[in-house]
């Protein structure tokens, strides 16, 4: 046994008192409910929102610390001053344009990089030693940007990819096949955007390869046109839900804290995050997500996926699609 004394002494066990922070750039739509989803599941100790909006960041942090007594342990901060981002483990990026009805992630290219050249480095000069993960979209194309801005290494600056994508996925192939959505292993890989794409032929249901189901006295066996149809609608989500109530937020959020955990928790959880390609199935220089170690030291390792010819040429078309965006705006 260990009696007080020894805390410290190099003789017993020393308690970890380093906290966890993190820092969610942006108190829109998005970056309030990932501050709230992270808050919710315990991500970190403490939720630092930062926003240019002085009155709307206090008062979202103002309405997050109300509800701390209800949220395992933590604390909220909110400002205006960027330096409430200061030595953060994980920085969240969220601040950006939003996607208007009949609008493409991609029309928001021109915006959200000029902001990005605008606010990444003083990010960085506030955390350096921080994980930072970019939400705002085009995320892809705002990733790789944001890595040729930083000059930081590849594992620590990522976007969140296609990890939403991939649970509207499973949550369509749970509802077709009556099975827990926890049992579907599937991933939408490419682009965040309109041409990403299922990778089919390493997707399971309960251990049973997703091409080879049988299906249950409640549906069918997963035919290449129900699969179409699936892909069809996680492509079509966004737009469907930004029609109805004007942006997403719930979802992104959960998928956003899942990374976070991933992160801080230093869980090795394989997650499609959007991470710089180096002749991934020959591709190369661009962001797009693949399933990827995602762990403490940040997007460590990609997959190699076994992929159909189609999945491959499906990736090779998601990456050109990008390459000639970044291209457009000179990077
Ligand atoms: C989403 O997929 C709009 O990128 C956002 O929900």
């Amino acid at each position: 046994t260990y009696d007080s004394d020894d805390v410290g002494t190099g003789n017993g066990p020393v308690p970890d008192r380093r906290t966890t922070k993190l820092a969610v750039v942006g108190a829109g739509a998005v970056g309030a409910t990932v501050a709230y989803a992270a808050l919710l599941r315990g991500a970190a100790r403490t939720v630092a929102l930062y926003d240019i909006s002085k009155e709307k960041v206090e008062a979202e942090a103002l309405d997050l610390g109300h509800g701390i007594q209800f949220m395992p342990m933590a604390e909220v901060i909110g400002s205006d001053d960027i330096a409430v981002c200061a030595d953060a483990d994980v920085v969240v990026v969220t601040a950006g344009a939003k996607q208007k009805p009949g609008q493409t992630r991609l029309d928001l290219a021109e915006a959200t990089i000029s902001l990005t050249r605008k606010i990444l480095p003083p990010l960085v000069e506030q955390a350096p030693n921080a994980i930072f993960i970019m939400v705002t979209n085009p995320v892809d194309i705002v990733t790789y940007a944001a890595l040729k801005l930083s000059g930081l290494p590849r594992s620590q600056l990522f976007g969140s990819g296609t990890v939403l994508d991939s649970s509207r996925l499973r949550y369509l192939i749970a509802r077709r096949t009556g099975v827990a959505v926890q049992n579907v292993h599937a991933y939408m890989a490419g682009e965040h955007g309109d041409s990403e794409f299922p990778l089919w032929d390493s997707a399971s249901i309960g251990g049973v390869p997703l091409t080879q189901w049988r299906g249950t006295r409640d549906a069918g066996p997963m035919t290449p046109a129900v699969r179409e149809a699936i892909a069809r609608d996680v492509i079509e989500s966004a737009y469907q839900i930004i029609k109805g109530k004007g942006a997403t937020n719930y979802a992104v959020s959960l998928a956003v804290s899942r990374i976070i955990e991933a992160v801080l928790k230093d869980e090795r959880r394989v997650l499609p995050v959007s991470s710089l390609l180096d002749d991934y199935y020959g591709i190369s220089d661009v962001c797009l997500s693949v399933p990827t170690v995602v762990g403490r030291t940040g997007a460590d390792r990609l997959l190699e996926v076994p992929m159909s010819a189609d999945e491959v040429a499906n990736l090779r078309r998601s990456a050109e699609a990008l390459k000639a965006v970044a291209r457009r705006f000179g990077f």
